[in-house]
């Protein structure tokens, strides 16, 4: 398996298309250059092609030999007569003044690529390079002219090898990829709870121990309560990387023009670690903890001769030092953390937390090192110079950059490619979430919110693979492909020059460049997406749909029934009034591909009627607020669609004003399930009825028969029968018995 993906790019590349290759030279570079002037020809990069390069740029060049080229690099300049060459070359202030941009010529005699920085000069060479695989004949490329620069320095790529372990020969894999859309930083994500996985010599129980697992998946993993093993076991798995081993990755990386930043996780997500060192964490017992225990000056101890011996083997400004999730409860009961935190005049744990943040931080200035860590590092107060990685949506960007802190983005509603990328029915388990590759295109890294200014603290954006659900290398690339181009194209491209309409064109053609890489890249789904727009004075819905497949033949039926290939062709949104049950399917000759989608669409009683809260909902997905359940909206297949409402821990009880006595014949309440993420079905549904809004009468109790251990994505809607009774006000209540996450949308009244 190793060999396999050691050498996965260096196969030959095949041309796939002779007579093509004469007629369709192919410009779809992503990210979308800032400029691009297609020009008349072709230059024919042959065997007898002489690849030339100024002495500063010798070593990139050699990244031109990325399809796996044999190059002879020159470290001269070609003279004047000289044809059938490729010229890496420097150039001057006047030429070329912003040292962050490249210019990419290409004529049918010659290629050059001029830069003044080691950074630019490798952005031409990938745009290059990504033309020729783009190529139906590897060998032609077509004549242009690229002037190019990125919208933001950090442009991220994260991996997490703690709850899947991916070998070093895989990394350099990772890293290529990533390499040819100009992504130039590596998150590495080395240890969380499901194993440590990078050698620290001093700490050897980490890799002899916390390294190794029951269980191969996070899954079976969780199964097995949780249970470490020791290296060797035949049952166990795990595995980590040696510091030689990380040593080269970080130089394989470096060659590339990419940053590794190792994350080595405090003060949460360290189980692994207090199992093997338990007197680190506040019980002093393995298996207890989770969180170090910051009243112990062995915690810091330890934590800094780890971070030694990491700031060793990666030379990167940054080190990131993970800092979400905290658990702050064994904190509030262990007498060392509760002295700390008076000896230190501290208020609360938050601040506890914060003392411990700062402290690193001082450790890592002292090194000559910066501090960045998820966004929770701003409870309590943000150490002076860190910078924050904002996950947890972006407020917490918001915040630090509003403080003159440098930020990175990451939200999970556009950043987090552990999430669904098309309808979960269809797709193999993913962590919640919904993020089809439209989505992370929409995004926007510089939040409105900021001044001019303060937007020059957000460096940029990064997508996280989170490995939970992602079991192996091929899984992996099923997730981060093609996602990964939009989010390129997000950090990359001026926000102004792109849309997503162009993007889809030009990923049409990075599919035939994914598959000659032997990328498992997630294919275009066919799931028709149906998107109601209400029009509350004319009380009627526009629909819309829409795919993830170019120039769809979508048919469409309005009656419930499955559409075939005589029902009508979708040309542009319609629309209606009252209730419709819309299908729809994507064709092609005449063949239905995929599931149909079917969306009821209802123009119904309760819609624009107030509804009272007498328990809240979750302040963490409120929707729309008080608006939510009766807005005609229904939520999809995501909980954090902005549709979906959620209540945590305590039960859904809300009323209905219908504002005058009616005639009711039905209510039906739409919940979801998701095991994974802890949204469960209710246990019971109940509906009342009142007539003055105080003393209310049950209708009707509905048992859920959905069971609590059923993983898959489940949606049920609870029907209630009111056989025409006569009543002003409908009362909903939704028991929820695991005191996780109820999520309903939208109460139907007929
Ligand atoms: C995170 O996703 N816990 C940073």
């Amino acid at each position: 398996m190793l060999k396999h993906y050691a050498s996965a790019l260096a196969l030959t590349i095949i041309s796939v298309c002779s007579v093509q290759a004469q007629l369709k030279p192919n410009l779809d570079i992503i990210p979308k250059p800032v400029q691009l002037q297609a020009t008349t020809g072709t230059f024919n990069w042959n065997a007898q092609t002489k690849i030339y390069a100024a002495p500063a740029f010798k070593e990139a060049a050699t990244l031109l030999s990325f399809s796996g080229q044999l190059l002879n690099i020159n470290a001269t300049a070609p003279g004047p007569k000289a044809t059938n060459y490729i010229y890496v070359q420097q150039a001057t202030a006047d030429v070329l003044p912003d040292t962050n941009t490249y210019r990419l010529h290409i004529t049918p005699a010659k290629i050059t690529i001029l830069a003044r920085s080691r950074a630019a000069a490798i952005n031409g060479i990938q745009s290059l390079v990504q033309l020729q695989l783009l190529q139906p004949d590897t060998q032609l490329i077509p004549c242009a002219v690229i002037e190019d620069h990125p919208r933001f320095g950090y442009r991220g790529l994260h991996l997490d090898v703690s709850r899947t372990f991916f070998p070093a020969s895989y990394i350099k894999r990772y890293l290529d990829l990533m390499w040819l859309y100009k992504i130039n930083t590596f998150h590495w994500h080395l240890v969380d709870g499901a194993g440590w996985r990078l050698q620290i010599k001093q700490f050897p129980a980490l890799t002899d121990t916390a390294a190794w697992r029951y269980g191969a998946t996070w899954r079976e993993w969780a199964a097995n309560h949780h249970r470490y093993a020791s290296k060797g076991d035949p049952n166990a798995y795990g595995g980590y990387y040696t510091q030689d081993e990380a040593r080269d990755i970080v130089a394989y990386a470096a060659k590339r023009g990419i940053t590794v930043i190792p994350e080595i996780e405090m003060p949460g997500h360290a189980e692994e670690v207090l199992a093997v060192y338990p007197q680190l964490s506040c019980s002093g017992q393995p298996y207890k903890n989770n969180e170090f225990c910051l009243g112990n000056d062995q915690t810091f101890d330890f934590l800094e001769k780890v971070l030694v011996e990491v700031m060793d083997i990666f030379p990167s400004t940054y080190i990131h030092i993970g800092g979400d999730e905290a658990n702050k409860s064994a904190w509030k009961k262990c007498p060392k953390c509760q002295q700390r935190i008076k000896t230190e005049h501290l208020k609360d744990e938050n601040e506890l937390q914060s003392y411990a943040i700062r402290r690193m931080e001082k450790f890592l200035t002292a090194h000559h090192r910066k501090l960045l860590g998820w966004d929770e590092i701003l409870e309590g107060g943000l150490a002076p110079a860190a910078t924050v990685m904002s996950w947890r949506g972006e407020s917490g960007g918001i915040a630090a950059a509003k403080e003159n802190h440098d930020v990175i983005m990451t939200p999970g509603t556009y950043c987090y490619f552990d999430h669904y990328q098309a309808d979960p029915a269809t797709q193999p388990e993913a962590q919640g979430g919904y993020l089809p590759v439209e989505k992370v295109y929409s995004y926007n890294p510089v939040p409105a919110e900021l001044t001019a200014d303060q937007a020059k603290h957000i460096l940029g954006a990064q997508a996280n693979l989170w490995a939970e659900y992602i079991p192996n290398p091929t899984h992996l690339e099923y997730m981060v492909y093609p996602r990964l181009l939009a989010l390129a194209e997000v950090v990359w491209t001026p926000q102004e020059k792109r849309t997503f309409a162009d993007f889809k064109t030009r990923l049409q053609s990075q599919y035939l460049l994914l598959q000659r890489l032997n990328v498992n890249y997630c294919r275009p789904s066919y799931t028709v997406t149906i998107v109601p727009q209400i029009d509350y004075q004319q009380q009627q819905t526009t629909i819309s749909l829409n795919t993830e497949q170019y120039n769809p033949v979508i048919h469409y039926t309005m009656d419930g029934t499955t559409p075939a290939a005589n029902a009508p062709v979708y040309t542009k949104p319609f629309s209606f009034k009252g209730s419709a049950t819309i299908t729809a399917a994507v064709f092609q000759d005449t063949l239905l591909k995929g599931t149909p989608t079917v969306l009821r669409a209802d123009y119904h009683k309760a819609i624009g009627k107030p509804v009272t809260y007498n328990l809240p909902y979750s302040k963490k997905y409120p929707a729309k607020n008080e608006a939510t359940l009766t807005d005609g909206y229904r939520g999809t297949v995501s909980y954090g669609d902005g549709l979906w409402q959620g209540f945590e821990s305590n039960d859904m009880d809300v009323t209905i004003d219908m504002q005058t006595k009616d005639k009711l014949q039905s209510v039906s309440i739409n919940f979801m399930q998701l095991e994974g993420v802890g949204i469960y079905m209710p246990s019971f549904v109940e509906v009342a009825v009142s007539d003055d809004g105080t003393n209310f009468t049950t209708v009707q109790h509905i048992d859920n028969d959905v069971p609590e251990s059923q993983h898959a994505l489940t949606f049920k809607a609870f029907n209630f029968n009111l056989e025409g009774r006569q009543a002003r006000y409908i009362r909903v209540k939704a028991h929820n018995k695991q005191h996780g996450f109820l999520f309903a949308d939208e109460v139907i009244v007929y």
